[in-house]
């Protein structure tokens, strides 16, 4: 199988059959050691990190699936921390579409002039290119728009779908009493333009609490699927 790309917490296959193979790493995204969902560099290597993220990127994908939201998810094989997906084209080198519930991370960073650590956000989106040489920089609809990097149509469907898919996770961690503060997305076209979700759904994307704790993603995903 040739390996098509290298990734920060995944590398990425072609199969013969023009699938991709996603075989999760132990690698999380951090720095000095310390895990951090948003940071685009490893930080640190945690035994079982691949395996659980994959565990619950497949909890979810199927609960995406029985609710007939697109995503490039076939299977997964989780003793060989790996997932058989649709290859899909990304927009211009790759976005990151976040949903934010609370204000922490690198929205509290930008706006802590504005708002308080921990207010209410209600399912706020935002886009951010993936360029870790300028730290994944938030950028606008017209902006996004005026580089030709996505037409209004299809930014009116990515941020429509980052708030269902958002909503569907909020709602399975909430049935665990665990809170859903903040998710990155990733999304994609498939070989008949149609955007669908790309990547993975994991402790490694989002920021979960429980009664005003943190979750960290391995703890999420036992708490999870146990
Ligand atoms: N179905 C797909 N088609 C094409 N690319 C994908 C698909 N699913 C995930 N990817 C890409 O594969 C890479 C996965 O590796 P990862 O370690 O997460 O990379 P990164 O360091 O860019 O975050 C990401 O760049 C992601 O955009
Ligand atoms: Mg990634």
């Amino acid at each position: 199988m040739e390996r098509v790309y290298i990734g920060k917490t995944k590398d990425v296959y072609k199969q013969e059959d023009g699938n991709y193979l996603l075989q999760f790493k132990d690698d999380v995204t951090g720095e000095d050691g310390v895990f951090d969902p948003g940071a685009n560099t490893v930080g640190l290597t945690i035994d079982g990190a691949g395996k659980a993220g994959l565990k619950l990127t497949k909890f979810f994908f199927e609960k995406l699936k029985d609710r007939e939201i697109p995503t490039h998810y076939i299977d997964a094989t989780i003793e060989e921390a790996t997932m058989t997906v649709i290859p899909a084209s990304i927009f211009g080198e790759g976005l990151e579409v976040i949903c934010r519930y609370r204000a922490v991370g690198s929205f509290l960073r930008r706006y802590g002039k504005y708002a308080e650590e921990g207010q209410v956000l209600d399912g706020f989106v935002e886009v951010t290119l993936k360029d870790d040489e300028r730290k994944d920089p938030p950028i606008s609809e017209d902006a996004l728009r005026m580089l030709g990097i996505l037409t209004t149509e299809e930014y009116q469907v990515l941020k429509e779908r980052t708030v269902q898919i958002a909503d569907v996770v909020k709602e399975e961690l909430a049935v665990k009493g665990i809170e859903l503060y903040d998710i990155k997305l990733e999304f994609g076209k498939d070989s008949n333009n149609q955007i669908i979700l790309i990547d993975e759904i994991s402790g490694g994307n989002m920021r979960a609490y429980k009664d005003g704790e943190y979750i960290e993603p391995l703890k999420l995903q036992k708490i999870m699927i146990s």
